[in-house]
């Protein structure tokens, strides 16, 4: 059984067909989902499929690019939403300093903010970081560390920044970009991390794995990424699937 951990089918491009695609991923083996929302719009819009379907979990907080308008009345809007059955995460927030306007010091208060709100509601936090190792590695240290407080998504640095995240408890998620043949690092990532902190994720409707690159992903496609995994890993893929499965219940803390 396939665990996405990460997807967007709020988005608008699933506006179309969202009840096909979401109903054809049980014949690909996608058993569960989480839907990460990104501003305080995709938090409702989060939730209301993680009432409508069984398989669909929700994580729910504000992306580096939603924070300009953000204020303390959100804060206290995600901590009365996290008491719903179906979050299971705070996220996804980060820093992004790629070509962004956004101060960092105003990404990084409320990253901070976001990060304290998880830890109290002891959930784990969904990290988006880009061009920002140094500054998310700080703040992380500094508000939220301890087995399973939460996921560097999409990670995007060296081994030796993954090595820092793994030591404050953290697990490393990967998707298309692993199949990417240019993807030297995440490819090195993949391979190293170990079996018990690695899990997988779409981040849907962006990033689909080769061979679908450039086109609109979904969880369908993430046995293009299990594939791969278990070829640079020197495992089976019913091995690497089973991990990454178990490994995205104790995180999320579900049930298998
Ligand atoms: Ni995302």
């Amino acid at each position: 059984m396939i665990f996405d951990t990460h997807a967007h089918y709020d988005d608008s491009r699933f506006d179309e067909d969202r009840e096909a695609v979401l109903t054809s991923l049980s014949c690909h083996n996608v058993s569960r989902v989480v839907n990460v929302a990104a501003d305080m719009e995709s938090v409702r819009t989060t939730l209301a499929l993680a009432d409508k379907y069984d398989f669909i979990y929700a994580a729910i907080g504000v992306h580096p690019d939603g924070i300009a308008e953000m204020t303390e009345t959100d804060i206290e809007t995600l901590r009365a939403l996290s008491a719903h059955e179906k979050v299971v995460a705070v996220g996804e927030c980060g820093l992004d300093y790629y070509g962004r306007e956004i101060p960092r010091e105003t990404q990084i208060h409320w990253f901070s903010r976001q990060l304290a709100l998880a830890k109290e509601c002891d959930l784990p936090v969904i990290i988006h970081s880009r061009d920002a190792a140094e500054d998310t590695y700080e703040t992380v240290k500094r508000f939220y560390t301890g087995d399973g407080a939460g996921i560097i998504h999409c990670f995007s640095y060296g081994k030796e920044m993954a090595r820092q995240f793994l030591d404050l408890g953290y697990y490393i998620a990967l998707g298309g970009v692993v199949t990417f043949k240019n993807s030297k690092k995440a490819k090195e990532v993949a391979a190293y991390v170990p079996e018990d902190r690695l899990l997988i994720e779409t981040d849907c409707p962006y990033l689909a794995p080769v061979p679908k690159r450039g086109t609109r992903n979904d969880s369908g496609n993430l046995g293009y990424v299990l594939d791969t995994m278990a070829e640079l890993r020197g495992v089976s893929r019913k091995h690497i699937e089973r991990a990454t499965y178990e490994n995205a219940c104790r995180l999320y803390r579900l049930k298998v």
